[in-house]
């Protein structure tokens, strides 16, 4: 799709260069280097291997797709992420991770997404009863807590059914932030350790994570003391066997997976909901198609086949996924020696799929930084390359939540443009922070008012 093109070294001097502003805010630093240096580059890393960074969407396919058996994820998912919140799904590689990845999938099959429409639309209609209480007397909203609010109810009512208790739901949304921000400063300043480890700041993060657990795991124990058929995604994990042994998963296996689909799960679909209100408040055309389709395809219930006929409303989820990819970078390590077009890879190089950029490329897309939901309808999607466009990732380790999040986000964004109109605080200045998730920095500041 970018056809052959020669692969540049960036100079020692401009990576030094560029080290602090990365730790700060990477964008600009990639968005410069794939300026000057062209869609896949090599940055030297000081462990004497590479880094290959690529908007390409060939490279891309290939490394998760065609050839991903010669590819891994880096430590920086396995161990950085995984010291806090486990290992599973998304933080193992290899046999294990195979292993469960054919235990959980079925959880995420159609039949039991149908059910889990049902209770997300419960909780759905909870929380828009209750923002709709909140601001009678001061209609002000930070918009992104507002998000993580909901999509925390959403999940763990989805995970837990009993759900997790309200006090209990805000202060998760800070405790996640905070994880995140300090995880991304692990990934970004390895060589500052020594400065956390005596700052203490490495201690009080774990042990954020560990309250975190130990809320999920009274959850869990509850559970197996009051066994109930509850169609959530704990009694799945609860209840799914190991085809070669017909064992279950041990109560860490579980509360590992638990953690990981609750942060996985939650987080991602906040921040693209979020940007997608950000756009349609200043969008009025778009929200009042968004709108009517909405009420016209839901007439007769909400449930998956009427959401999935809501196909403006894909389309504009689309469009906030590819000009704020949630997962705004993805990496591999190579196992072995490889050779894409003419791209040479080493055994031990880092991959990095830079997907904010590949989302972004004006070879790609037409004017790629307006907002434009019109560009994913059928037609136009027919000649655009499969990995053009990868909110979700690629191949094997395609996120098993996408059907999940696409319903959740279709439902949730129908709900709340039906029920409020949302006028952007314009003195407020918005900018995307990439941490582990595309979030903005400062919050967006809203006022909601009451529609229906
Ligand atoms: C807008 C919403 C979401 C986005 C953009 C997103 C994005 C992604 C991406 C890009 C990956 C692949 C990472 C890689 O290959 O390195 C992934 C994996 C994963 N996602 Fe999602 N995700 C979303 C929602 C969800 C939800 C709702 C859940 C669960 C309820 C979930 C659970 C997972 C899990 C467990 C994995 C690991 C899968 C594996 O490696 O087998 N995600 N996600």
């Amino acid at each position: 799709m970018l056809g052959e093109y020669k692969v540049n070294t960036v100079p020692w001097i401009e990576t030094i260069k560029g080290v602090f502003q990365f730790v700060e805010n990477p964008i600009p630093v990639i968005a410069g280097a794939l300026n000057e240096y062209g869609p896949t580059y090599y940055t030297r890393i000081v462990n004497g291997k590479k880094l290959v960074m690529t908007v390409d969407p060939d490279v891309i396919q290939h490394v998760l797709q065609k050839n991903n058996k010669n590819y891994k994820k880096s430590e920086i998912q396995t161990k950085s992420l995984g010291k806090y919140i486990g290992n599973g799904l998304l933080t193992t590689n290899g046999a294990y991770w195979l292993k469960q990845r054919r235990l959980i999938q079925p959880g995420f099959h159609k039949a039991k997404l149908d059910a889990l429409v049902k209770t997300m639309h419960i909780e759905l209609n909870d929380y828009i009863s209750d923002l709709k209480t909140r601001i009678q007397s001061d209609n002000k909203v930070e918009l992104s807590m507002e998000m993580m609010e909901l999509t925390l109810r959403i999940v763990s009512k989805s995970l837990f059914s009993t759900g997790i208790d309200a006090s209990q739901i805000k202060n998760l949304g800070k405790v996640f932030t905070e994880l995140q921000e300090y995880i991304i400063r692990e990934v970004r300043q390895p060589y500052m350790g020594w400065w956390r480890r005596l700052n203490g700041s490495a201690r009080k993060t774990m042990k954020l994570a560990e309250e975190v657990k130990d809320i999920l795991r009274e959850i869990i124990a509850e559970r197996r003391r009051n066994p109930k058929d509850s169609d959530d995604l704990l009694d799945m994990l609860l209840n799914s066997k190991y085809e070669d042994n017909g064992q279950n998963m041990s109560d860490t296996q579980i509360l590992d997976e638990a953690l990981i689909l609750f942060t996985a799960g939650h987080e991602t679909t906040a921040n693209a909901l979020t940007w997608a209100i950000y756009e349609l408040s200043q969008n009025p055309e778009m929200c009042a198609l968004l709108s009517e389709e909405y009420v016209k395809c839901t007439n007769e219930g909400v449930n998956m086949s009427t959401l999935m006929s809501c196909s403006y409303n894909s389309m504009v989820i689309n469009e906030t996924l590819r000009m704020y990819p949630p997962a705004w970078i993805l990496d591999r390590v190579a196992l072995k020696d490889d050779l894409v077009k003419n791209i040479k890879i080493r055994e031990g190089d880092l991959i990095g799929m830079y997907v904010y950029g590949t989302h972004r490329h004006a070879d790609i897309w037409d004017n790629p930084d307006r907002f434009e939901p019109n560009r994913f309808c059928k037609k136009e999607m027919a000649n655009l390359h499969g990995y053009a466009f990868y909110p979700f990732g690629g191949g094997p380790r395609l996120c098993i939540g996408n059907h999940f999040a696409m319903l959740e986000m279709q439902m949730a964004l129908g709900g709340l443009m039906t029920n409020f109109k949302w006028e952007v605080d314009t003195t407020h200045h918005v900018e995307p922070q990439p941490l582990i998730t595309l979030r903005p920095k400062y919050g967006i500041k809203m006022s909601a008012q009451i529609l229906a």
